[in-house]
């Protein structure tokens, strides 16, 4: 099959790679980037494991051909950590709230979660879960979740993530 190229930026670096049109752009993060983090969950839209971040976006890289991602920026949970290495407040948020169990919805949890969190930088717990209803986890219960998303809200901020009393 005749190939094409696409160029684009992801986690800050450049790409140029000849891929086939039917090339989905989870499976090119995958496979030619070697990018695993994004999970493959369904391949239907439904899991939102294969959530990345393309162009200020969440999108699920199962509904999106590699060409059509041609020259867009793209941030993957391995371009998630702080430059200087330290971790991305909602993956400390998600470590020290227990925001995961198996950690296979975790990368498109916490992708989506930045979107959500750059464009709402203070949501309610009522928009955390309207945020994150793309993303399935059939772990959690999503209590832990929400409050790791919290945590990073208020880290984010520069404030000190306070659990409210049960
Ligand atoms: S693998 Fe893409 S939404 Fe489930
Ligand atoms: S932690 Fe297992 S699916 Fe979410």
């Amino acid at each position: 099959m005749a190939k094409s190229q696409v160029t684009m930026t992801v986690n800050g670096k450049a790409v140029e790679q000849l891929v086939e049109p039917r090339t989905l752009l989870i499976h090119f993060l995958r496979e030619a980037l070697n990018l695993t983090g994004p999970h493959i969950g369904c391949e239907t839209s439904h899991c939102g494991a294969c959530t990345v971040d393309l162009d200020g976006k969440s999108v699920k890289s199962c509904t999106v051909f590699a060409v059509q991602a041609d020259g867009a920026d793209i941030l993957t949970i391995e371009g998630m950590a702080n430059p200087d290495g330290t971790l991305h407040a909602l993956q400390e948020g998600f470590r020290e709230m227990h925001g995961l169990q198996c950690g296979f919805c975790t990368p498109g949890m916490i992708t989506r979660a930045y979107r959500l969190l750059q464009e709402n930088p203070n949501p309610s717990e009522a928009e955390i879960r309207i945020g994150i209803s793309g993303n399935l986890c059939r772990c959690t219960g999503y209590q832990n979740i929400v409050k790791a998303i919290q945590f990073a809200a208020a880290r984010l901020a520069g404030a000190t993530f306070q659990e409210a009393a049960e």
